[in-house]
């Protein structure tokens, strides 16, 4: 069966480390995020955007989870990343998904708390739990592309009073990542991450981490980031592996030799991402 994420992110604020949350779009990059997260006994949260859902049809990557779930013997977080509409949440839902993650954070203040309280109330009926997000991260997700100066980075009393007016279960901030790979090296405001976290228990969520250094990433978990979002190293080691593939076999036409080597190569980023977090054994 289908879990939220809530647990999961109590326990590994508990212990120190954080849970890595991959980006998945189809059956091949759902399969290996699971067998690499079951070899590695590591928590792991499936992370599809809208885009994701409407490419691959919600049913049916809720039925491979399901699927999943019981092939593994385990509960499986299948989570809505960055979504944006109240419908879309409640839909998918009612088809059995049970981690939320809504992204006002392009609404005003006030506008991304009424959004937020909206989507709680609904989504704790169903135990499904719910990431919001405040301030405004750079780079690009699905079809929306923030420019870094439009970035903004979370106000800790903001999010302060964000928590306790929306009831979330975790928080997405804002302290220099953005999502995509990066121009130049982030800079993180480590400061703003410390006294965020020293303010509140609910669980804090990274988004943006791919092209982060690995030490980066580190700190932001010892000062109490509990979620690491990873997509774009993802798709861009699974594209490359494929590319060169096909340099190396101009004739290749069957996918189920020319996909293996991008399993392989987004099985190694999984790896490392784990290894990051502190999340292996621990599941
Ligand atoms: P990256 O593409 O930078 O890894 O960001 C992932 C993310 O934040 C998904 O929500
Ligand atoms: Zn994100
Ligand atoms: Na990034």
């Amino acid at each position: 069966f289908l879990v939220s994420s809530r647990e999961m992110l109590l326990k590994a604020q508990l212990g120190g480390y954080a849970v890595p949350a991959f980006n998945i779009h189809n059956l091949e990059t759902i399969q290996v995020v699971l067998e690499t997260a079951a070899e590695m006994r590591s928590p792991v949260i499936l992370a599809g955007t809208p885009g994701t859902y409407s490419y691959a049809g919600t049913d049916y990557l809720v039925g491979i989870c399901l699927k999943a779930a019981h092939i593994y013997q385990t509960p499986i977080a299948l989570h809505m990343d960055h979504h944006e509409s109240f419908s879309d949440i409640r839909t998918k839902v009612e088809a059995g998904i049970k981690s939320a993650m809504i992204d006002g954070s392009h609404h005003s203040f006030e506008g991304n708390i009424d959004i937020t309280r909206k989507v709680v109330q609904f989504c704790h009926g169903w135990d499904c739990s719910v990431e919001a997000e405040l301030g405004r991260l750079g780079g690009q997700e699905d079809d929306l592309i923030v420019e870094d100066k439009d970035a903004l980075y979370t106000d800790p009393d903001a999010a302060i009073e964000f928590i306790n007016a929306t009831g979330i279960d975790s928080l997405a901030i804002a302290i220099g990542t953005a999502h995509g790979m990066y121009k130049e090296q982030p800079q993180l405001d480590f400061d703003r991450l410390g006294i965020i976290r020293s303010k509140t228990d609910t669980p804090l969520v990274l988004h943006g981490a791919s092209g982060v250094p690995d030490e980066d990433v580190r700190r932001c978990i010892e000062l109490g980031i509990t979620k690491v979002n990873v997509a774009t190293e993802l798709k861009i080691a699974f594209a490359d592996a494929v590319k060169q593939y096909f340099i190396e076999h101009p004739q290749a036409n069957d996918p189920r030799h020319y996909i293996i080597p991008g399993k392989a190569a987004m099985k190694q980023v999984i790896q490392d991402k784990i290894r990051v977090c502190g999340s292996e054994g621990k599941a």
